[in-house]
């Protein structure tokens, strides 16, 4: 296997990446999120990808999502987590915690979601679990190793943004079954399941949902708990990185 991180908000850079080494790289897409950084973490070849550029540059609905997945399954990766802050709607995604979501719903609308759009080209791909089981085992295995508690499951709901939601929209989408809301899984995950890398979401959950809170969703409420989240993250992705059987050449 080859790991490719997508990192997210508050992971813009991967400490503990040894012999990095970054490479600009275009596709026929056009141009990822930033250079693609390769090196080892711990024993693991690891390439990494801030997803929203490497200054926080790029909003959620103009990342070019395509141009992402394809540069990382050019340089040979094969396997990918994407990190991801999100906001909690379901009681048990209070923020701080971890969770590796198994089912999602897109609320996304016009981003560009498709490798395949050719006139004539008809392909439907598989999509009835969106995320890798064998990697999500690997993580949950990395997150004992490395000592940090990751809740295991949970729907993850894709909104547009860059505007936070309505409560109502929130109250909706928990009456859909979403658990968690964030800005970034889609079209991340379905082009990963297009190209044929197996996907997982790390989400960070660093807020309530609009209307979850006695409040409104305050910025300085999400940084606070996105230093934290991603240090555990971090903790985990190392974890990962140090698992027996996950590592080759
Ligand atoms: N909504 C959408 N995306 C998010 C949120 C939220 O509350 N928090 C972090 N990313």
């Amino acid at each position: 296997m080859r790991l490719g991180i997508i990192g997210g908000s508050g992971l813009a850079t991967l400490e503990g990446l040894t012999d990095s080494e970054a490479e600009t790289v275009t596709t026929p897409y056009g141009e990822p999120s930033a250079p693609l950084v390769s090196g080892r973490l711990g024993g693991l070849k690891v390439v990494f990808l801030p997803r929203h550029g490497k200054d926080h540059t790029v909003p959620p609905h103009k990342i070019n999502y395509r141009a992402n997945l394809y540069a990382l399954r050019q340089s040979g990766v094969t396997h990918v987590i994407g990190v991801a802050a999100v906001g909690g709607i379901t009681s048990r995604m209070a923020p701080q915690c971890l969770v590796l979501p198994d089912q999602l719903i897109d609320y996304t609308h016009g981003r560009a979601h498709t490798f395949f759009e050719r006139d004539g080209e008809v392909v439907h791909v598989d999509f009835s679990f969106p995320y890798g089981r064998r990697l999500r085992e690997w993580m949950k295995a990395a997150a004992v190793k490395a000592g940090v508690e990751v809740i295991d499951g949970g729907c993850y709901g894709c909104t547009q943004g860059p505007r936070l939601e309505t409560a109502a929209e929130i109250r909706r989408m928990e009456r859909d079954g979403c658990d968690l809301v964030g800005m970034t899984g889609m079209p991340e995950a379905a082009l990963a399941r297009e190209l044929e890398m197996e996907y997982a979401c790390l989400a960070v959950v660093v807020n309530w949902a609009a209307g979850k809170s006695d409040g409104i969703v305050s910025m300085s409420e999400i940084r606070a708990h996105l230093e934290s989240g991603m240090a555990r993250a971090r903790k985990l992705l190392k974890g990962f990185a140090s698992l027996d059987g996950v590592l080759s050449d």
